[in-house]
């Protein structure tokens, strides 16, 4: 199985960025993690600060043998229609996620944009939210293969 894991928009900062929120871990930390728990994935990580780029590596799994994507699009997740249209573009499952629960936070933070083009959302389980998110897919991808 091969999969994209997308971050956006202050998602570098991790481990430094409102710790009490986001958590210390850093990003390396949790994609190093990833490839630790799930061996046998094939994982590609991509982080940017900018809407453009994160709309480009999505489009670019049109065509390549991605089996899913996982993105936490920080900011942009609550108005990024552009981004939403991306992800709605392609064939491959989509899960969401955020560290934090997006739904007990400010007002702005409790819609998404994205979550309609998703096949599920993990917000609030902190970096186990991205390994939820592989088994999920994990799941689903060796139910489709062998049904
Ligand atoms: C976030 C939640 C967003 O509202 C915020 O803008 C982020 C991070 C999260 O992971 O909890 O940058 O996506």
């Amino acid at each position: 199985m091969r999969l994209l894991v997308i971050n956006g928009p202050n998602l570098n900062l991790l481990g430094v960025r409102e710790p009490q929120i986001y958590g210390t871990q850093t990003l390396a930390d949790i994609e190093n993690d990833l490839r630790a728990s799930f061996p046998d994935v094939a994982f590609e990580f991509f982080q940017s600060n900018h809407e453009g780029a994160i709309i480009d590596v999505i489009q670019s799994t049109i065509g390549s043998p991605y089996d899913g994507i996982l993105i936490n699009p920080g900011a942009y997740t609550h108005y990024s229609y552009a981004i939403r249209d991306a992800l709605a573009a392609v064939s491959i499952p989509v899960i969401e996620i955020h560290l934090s629960n997006i739904h007990m936070r400010e007002e702005f933070r409790r819609h998404s944009v994205i979550a309609p083009v998703c096949k599920a959302q993990f917000s609030g389980f902190g970096s186990t939210g991205y390994r939820l998110a592989v088994t999920t897919l994990a799941h689903s991808h060796h139910t489709t293969q062998t049904s």
